[in-house]
């Protein structure tokens, strides 16, 4: 169990704010940090201890703000450096935490080192830091090796004089040479001046994907078409232990991840670090969270498995058993603005919606931390962004997949589009569903049945178990029902067709109504034991 000295982080609730769809306040169809201000009251009441901010630096925008050109500044689209300063003034005075988020693999084509790494000769300190390489085959016209995009199409973009550069997302993200310690050099400053502000975490992108196979030698037995995208491995990879990636999880990282703890531990008040590491298997996310390292890893395996007790038996068992030995406490997600929501990836509609609350219930209960995603709390689904409103990289690299759906801006008010997310007569810059009235914060904090209302409850039910422990029995998880014992708090979640029954004690909160004693399939119970 965490111990009465345990730091903030270890079972904090945390809300991943994507910037451009929480609340715009200017009226220009783009969230930005003031929105996120005046809301962080409506955080509080919901219940969650800390926010994660996704980037609002200065970007082309290419990648929605993953492609930063300038780490220690805010795109005025956000707002400013003072509206950060405001943002972190409020959230502390509210008692909450707040995280942003870095995105160290990669910077934006307009980044000043690339323009000067384009500016410079091959084989120059400048284009030393990132990973310019000849081609090969005559006239080097075919790219150094056969990495592919997380995005789809080539890892390997080529420049007027002849070299490649490799980027593992979108040719506007040039990779960084992580083995050059100017790069190095420059993020310990960039870390040292969002801590200076007074930012009390990071979260790190692609924090398995820094330090590449030095040889960048080829990837073995790649599918041709296949992409790393987390759509691709849904529901059928949870682990995958036989695959070739010369280019993610590589020893190296950890160096960068232990002095990034030095630097972190310099600082007081339990500043912390989650990675973003999509990484094969439960063990080899445990190593980005030994005592030296990282305070926590963003944990997957959930959001990839299916709808089953089995598979989610699976998952924490192989969670807890992977984090025990290194004796960090596990994190849990089942949503963020890279997936497809929760809600459709378990069949949408009325029986997707019960699904998500009993998984997000069930996650709830377990020890450690959990991330939650704006609007996840409205119940919301993937959204079927029409072709030409569509934005996301990925979609023009593979033809039709894309990350849009996930990211349409929250409806807080009002019967039509934009929901107050902006000014009345805005255009949000994803369009915003018609239906989508009585799915609002306003509409759902009037009705106790509402999912908002249940996801306030289930936080508030949390923190009464906050002593519970980091123990946990997996009683059950053989067959359709699983039961998880932690301390007095047992929750049952029923994957099967039949009712269930529940076992003795008193009833804390269900996902969704019972059936006299039973717990009907799709829902979840916490049961308080004896
Ligand atoms: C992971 C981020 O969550 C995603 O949105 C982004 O496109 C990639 N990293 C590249 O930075």
């Amino acid at each position: 169990m965490p111990a009465p000295s345990a730091p903030w982080w270890r079972d904090a609730v945390f809300y991943q704010v994507y910037v451009r769809s929480f609340a715009d306040s200017d009226g220009d169809g783009l969230g930005d940090l003031p929105g996120i201000t005046s809301h962080l009251r409506y955080l509080r009441d919901l219940g969650v201890d800390a926010v994660w901010i996704t980037p609002f630096y200065p970007s082309p925008q290419h990648d929605a703000g993953y492609d930063v050109s300038d780490y220690t500044g805010v795109d005025p689209l956000f707002g400013s450096l003072g509206d950060v300063d405001d943002l972190l003034t409020r959230a502390h005075r509210l008692g909450l935490k707040v995280v942003v988020d870095l995105v160290p693999n990669h910077t934006s084509v307009e980044h000043a080192w690339f323009r000067a790494a384009l500016d410079a000769p091959a084989g120059s300190p400048e284009r030393a830091r990132y990973l310019f390489r000849p081609g090969k085959g005559r006239g080097g016209a075919r790219p150094p090796n056969n990495w592919s995009s997380v995005f789809g199409g080539p890892a390997w973009s080529r420049i007027h004089d002849g070299q490649w550069y490799l980027h593992l997302f979108d040719a506007t993200q040039p990779d960084l040479d992580w083995s050059n310690p100017e790069v190095a050099a420059m993020f310990d400053d960039v870390l040292r001046f969002w801590l200076d502000r007074g930012v009390d975490g990071f979260r790190i992108d692609v924090a398995h994907g820094l330090a590449k196979d030095r040889s960048l030698r080829n990837q073995r037995g790649r599918r041709s078409g296949e992409t790393d995208l987390p759509s691709d491995r849904q529901g059928s990879m949870v682990e995958r232990r036989d695959v070739d990636e010369p280019m993610w999880d590589q020893p190296g990282v950890h160096d960068i991840y232990r002095s990034w703890r030095r630097l972190l531990d310099t600082y007081d008040g339990d500043r912390m670090a989650v990675a973003e590491a999509w990484t094969r298997t439960p063990e080899s996310m445990a190593r980005y969270v030994r005592p030296d390292e990282l305070h926590q890893a963003f944990n997957f395996a959930w959001l990839l498995a299916p709808w089953s007790a089995a598979a989610f038996a699976d998952v924490i068992r192989g969670t807890l058993d992977a984090v025990r030995p290194v004796g960090a406490a596990p994190t849990w997600v089942l949503s963020n603005h890279d997936v497809v929501r929760h809600p459709t990836r378990y069949g949408g509609g009325h029986r997707g919606l019960a699904r998500a609350r009993a998984a997000t219930l069930t996650m709830l209960a377990l020890p450690g931390s959990a991330y939650l995603y704006q609007g996840e709390e409205l119940g919301l689904e993937e959204v079927d962004v029409p072709p030409e409103f569509r934005q996301d990289p990925v979609w023009f690299r593979t033809g039709g997949v894309g990350r849009d759906g996930a990211r349409v801006p929250m409806p807080w008010r009002g019967t039509h589009s934009p929901y107050g997310f902006s000014r009345a007569g805005t255009t949000p810059w994803l369009p915003m569903p018609d239906d989508w009235a009585r799915l609002t914060v306003a509409a759902q904090r009037r009705d106790p049945a509402s999912t908002w209302s249940f996801y306030r409850d289930a936080l508030r039910a949390r923190r009464r178990f906050a002593d519970a422990g980091e123990d946990v029995e997996i009683v059950d998880g053989r067959a359709t029902v699983l039961e998880v014992r932690r301390g007095p708090l047992t929750v049952v979640c029923n994957c099967g067709p039949r009712p269930a029954r529940l076992p003795p004690g008193t009833v804390v909160l269900t996902s969704g109504p019972l059936d006299g004693h039973l717990l009907p399939p799709d829902t979840a119970a916490w049961v308080a034991c004896a």
